[in-house]
């Protein structure tokens, strides 16, 4: 029959509820850096053997993240120490990235020792130096002002630098900035693709056109049939200064504009559903481009679907059978915009 051990104890330390994660150690009374404070005691194990146990609570955590992932800890370059034991008060300690505690190894055994002093109630902490190998199984919920985001030896966060700073913004642009931005965009060259409003209905959607139209970077706006045309202050309300930037004409008749642009060898794309019309994201623009946008009720006009070349459309997953207007020529613009700056490098 196996020992039953006595669960280890500390006059520094008792077991709480942690914020960071499940159970955690605080400090009973106020411990001064450099103290022994408890022992991380538990099974000796082969490192052959380590390898195999690590993979078990790994494979738990990953299903329930409430249950702690690693619990061995180095003795020797032959020996860990394998503390998943319930007797092992100290395995409860959790990680930290601005740690209070550090795991000292003297004489064959491991000391948690005050790294510097601790007020009574902090929790403890230490960092479990674990290595880059799987760091996003091991997401850190520390919650210290320099976290880095996961359980991770220090030695290692400048590798994670920049996703660190990629995830994690911190701030919105100031308002010089965004100003800087416009006078480097002022001054860049339009796209090669205009867009066609045929009979749009609303103001409000070719406002927002417009607006979708700067900030693709499109060159020109083409406004047809009934589709009404700046200075009109419900156009403004959606542009919010975007009529007055990008370029735009008017004419009636639609075709006679698509005819043009046709000749100007412009590739014209309708944003329709047709029993022809592909996902937009598989189109594959051919500059200059042309794309049409029709009416929020009857689509585009019949008389311009001959001259079309391509027609593109956005799957629906839900209960409508179609996008608001404005929106799916956001969506569209968007992806042709990028295709083209993609094919113009
Ligand atoms: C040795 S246990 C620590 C005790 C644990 N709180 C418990 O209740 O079992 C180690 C595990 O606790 C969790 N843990 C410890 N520190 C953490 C932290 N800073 N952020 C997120 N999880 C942490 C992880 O699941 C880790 O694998
Ligand atoms: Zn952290």
């Amino acid at each position: 029959m196996s020992k039953v051990l006595k669960r280890t104890t500390s006059p520094y330390v008792r077991v709480e509820d942690s914020g960071i994660h499940g159970m955690g150690v605080f400090a009973r009374k106020r411990i001064p850096a450099g103290v022994e404070i408890i022992e991380y005691v538990g099974e000796k194990i082969t490192k052959a053997e380590s390898e195999r146990r690590a993979e078990i609570p790994l494979n738990q955590h990953k299903k329930d993240r409430t249950k702690g992932a690693v619990y061995i800890f180095t003795l020797n370059a032959r020996y860990d120490i394998d503390g998943n034991v319930p007797y092992n008060t100290a395995r409860l300690i959790n990680h930290s990235c601005s740690p209070n505690c550090e795991a000292v190894l003297s004489s064959g055994h491991i000391w948690i020792t005050a790294l510097r002093d601790i007020q009574q109630g902090e929790e403890l902490t230490y960092n479990y130096g674990y290595d880059l190998d799987s760091y996003e199984d091991h997401p850190c919920r520390c919650g210290a002002e320099n976290c880095v985001g996961y359980i991770l030896a220090e030695e290692h966060w400048p590798k994670l630098h920049f996703k660190k700073k990629a995830r994690r913004p911190r701030r919105k642009l100031t308002h010089e900035e965004i100003v800087k931005r416009q006078e480097k965009n002022a001054s860049l060259p339009r796209l090669p693709f205009v867009v066609v409003l045929d009979n749009l209905r609303s103001l409000h959607n070719v406002g927002s056109a417009f607006r979708t139209a700067d900030g693709v970077g499109l060159e020109k706006v083409w406004l047809c049939g009934i589709t009404g045309f700046p200075p009109q202050s419900q156009i403004s309300k959606t542009a919010i200064g975007a009529e007055q930037v990008v370029s735009w004409e008017y004419e009636e008749d639609v075709v006679s504009v698509v005819k043009g642009l046709k000749r100007q060898g412009y590739q014209i794309v309708l944003l329709e559903q047709t029993p022809q019309s592909r996902d937009y994201h598989e189109y594959e623009p051919h500059a200059p481009v042309c794309l049409i946008i029709g009416n929020e009720v009857d689509g585009i006009s019949e008389s311009v679907v001959p001259l079309a070349d391509y027609a593109v459309d956005i799957k629906m997953h839900g209960m409508k059978n179609s996008l608001n207007v404005s929106v799916a020529f956001g969506i569209a613009a968007y992806h042709i915009g990028n295709r083209l700056r993609d094919l113009s490098v």
